[in-house]
């Protein structure tokens, strides 16, 4: 499974990619404007922080407009993708986007259906939002399984995005489920690294090294 980073922060991600586990960062307009400061520069400070893919999200509602938008975004590094709606507008844009030869995230999708329309379309990533799911009360899991079954069935290229991953057993689930990526928040990232264990026993194993090591 792919690991992208679920950020627009430039420290969280220099650090992650540091690691050599990240594939590819994941942006939205809410982490973007966590930042406080005009995107485009942050777009492609990210962009050449990691060769993976890069997902800019367009903020029209309209599938002219979010062309309009793509362009510019598209142009500031090759490895942007085109973060779009679940929207029938959405779903224009992502074809005429293909067309022209860039690549679409369809984004804010919470049922498989909505995953098999985003494939039919053309997009490049699906992204359903588990945590939202789970808010609600639902088994926001559920449709990243149907969907991979679904794309498996018909060979569809679009690749699934587990996002909106509020934990590390989400991501755990994401991988059982095929999941072709996740995208991670930052600190849930880090507590898939680490467990006190590790940390203990490397505090154990320095202790008795020293007793004899002196
Ligand atoms: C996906 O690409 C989104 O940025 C993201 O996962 C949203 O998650 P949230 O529900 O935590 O806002």
């Amino acid at each position: 499974m792919k690991i992208f980073v679920d950020t627009a922060n430039v420290a969280e991600i220099r650090e992650a990619v540091s690691w050599g586990v990240v594939d590819g960062v994941t942006t939205n307009p809410t982490l973007a404007a966590k930042e406080g400061k005009p995107f485009l520069p942050i777009l492609k400070e990210i962009c050449s922080l990691t060769k993976g893919p890069v997902s800019a999200e367009v903020l029209a509602e309209d599938a002219k407009g979010m062309v309009e938008e793509a362009l510019p975004l598209a142009k500031v590094a090759p490895n942007v993708i085109i973060k779009i709606p679940m929207t029938a507008e959405g779903l224009k844009a992502a074809g005429e986007l293909k067309n022209r030869g860039i690549k679409t995230n369809v984004t804010l999708i919470f049922t498989a259906n909505q995953a098999l329309l985003a494939a039919k379309a053309g997009a490049t990533y699906a992204s359903i939002f588990v945590g939202r799911l789970d808010d609600i009360g639902e088994d926001g899991m559920q449709p990243v399984r149907d969907a991979v079954q679904i794309y498996k069935t018909y060979c569809y290229k679009t690749e699934i995005i587990a996002a909106s991953i509020r934990k590390p057993e989400h991501v755990l689930e994401a991988a059982k489920a095929g999941a072709h990526v996740a995208t991670i928040p930052f600190p849930i990232l880090k507590q898939c690294l680490g467990h006190s264990l590790t940390d203990k026993g490397i505090q154990r194993f320095l202790d008795d090294w020293k007793k004899v090591r002196k």
